[in-house]
């Protein structure tokens, strides 16, 4: 992926260094509670390293979710009805987004995303896959309202969220995107999201930690992104991946956890962690069926489907944009 391409939704300076990911990293890292945001363990490493999670056998997630949209096909069909414009948040998977199309009969297909290429690949590849289907890929950042294409104004939407990327924000977070999300798609919608579901704390943690490392690399990846785009001289060596269940918010953590006291600068402005201290990288919520619900409900959707796979561990909720009414 170019940071180049695209328009003008990444920002780089004269030495083409990413200014909102210096920004964030230097802030993040001020703080007491050192802390970075998950999207930026997506560049081409991440984005190739998470692909490679999906594969490993503790990673359950995709498996789970893939089941369930392969599984109930008739079912979708049945719920969501035929003529849809199907916007997808974030580019389609070249898996999970056939799934759908194939059971639904839709009217056309919108992925949204804020990286242009793969977006336009993505877009490619499905309209490759569905001959007949119009394809109009729309480069947006999603956290905000998106004006859709005029071709599809006039068509009923269905919202597609897939892969639990909903559960990497903080609830004030999801709320103001599920928001969001309503408004792009106006009152007639309807949302098939991806939710993982809680479970057992070690599937969790083994999820998130797998024997083989690589969700260790895709996190270290990170402090390695900073060494590269940000003339950090961050340790790596000296770091090591955690994988924690935090009860109280039902999330799983990553954090990379300092083995030792390590002084070390990025952009030229100095820092220092202690031993045992960490740099808190990526939340992943998980829900359970009232937890998802009143997310959704809080978000503006209601609820009306539930799917999960067959050993219930990951749930695909559809929701309807929620009327405005009079309520007690
Ligand atoms: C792609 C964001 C949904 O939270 O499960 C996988 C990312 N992080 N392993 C997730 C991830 C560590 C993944 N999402």
């Amino acid at each position: 992926m170019s940071k180049n391409e695209g328009i003008q939704l990444v920002d780089l300076d004269e030495s083409g260094v990413d200014v909102a990911f210096r920004e964030d990293v230097l802030k993040g890292l001020s703080q007491e509670r050192k802390a970075l945001p998950a999207r930026w363990l997506y560049d081409d490493a991440g984005s190739q390293l998470f692909e490679d999670i999906t594969q490993v056998p503790e990673y359950y997630p995709t498996r789970c979710e893939t089941e369930i949209l392969q599984n109930n096909g008739e079912q979708f069909a049945e719920s969501i009805g035929t003529g849809r414009a199907v916007v997808e948040f974030g580019s389609g998977s070249s898996v999970k987004t056939p799934l759908l199309l194939n059971a639904i009969e839709p009217g056309a297909y919108v992925p949204l995303d804020i990286a242009g290429d793969f977006l336009r690949a993505a877009a490619a590849e499905l309209s490759a896959k569905f001959p007949g289907l119009p394809v109009y890929p729309v480069e947006a950042d999603f956290m905000k309202r998106v004006e859709l294409p005029a071709a599809v104004k006039s068509m009923p939407k269905l919202g597609f969220f897939p892969g639990s990327t909903i559960g990497n924000m903080v609830p004030r977070t999801s709320v103001d995107l599920l928001r969001s999300m309503r408004e792009t798609l106006g009152d007639n919608a309807k949302l098939l999201i991806g939710m993982d579901l809680i479970k057992d704390t070690d599937v969790l943690e083994a999820a998130y930690d797998d024997a083989g490392g690589v969700t260790a690399q895709f996190n270290l990846n990170l402090l390695r992104r900073i060494n590269r785009e940000l003339e950090g001289t961050i340790p790596v060596d000296k770091f090591h991946h955690e994988a924690r269940w935090n009860d109280t918010f039902a999330r799983i953590e990553m954090h990379a956890v300092a083995d030792e006291d390590i002084g070390f600068a990025v952009s030229g402005q100095t820092f220092s962690i202690k031993a045992g201290e960490t740099i808190h990288t990526e939340n992943s919520h998980k829900f359970d069926a009232r937890s998802s619900n009143t997310l959704l409900l809080a978000g503006h959707w209601t609820p009306t489907a539930r799917w999960t796979d067959a050993k219930d561990r990951f749930s695909v909720i559809l929701a309807e944009a929620t009327i405005a009414r009079t309520a007690p």
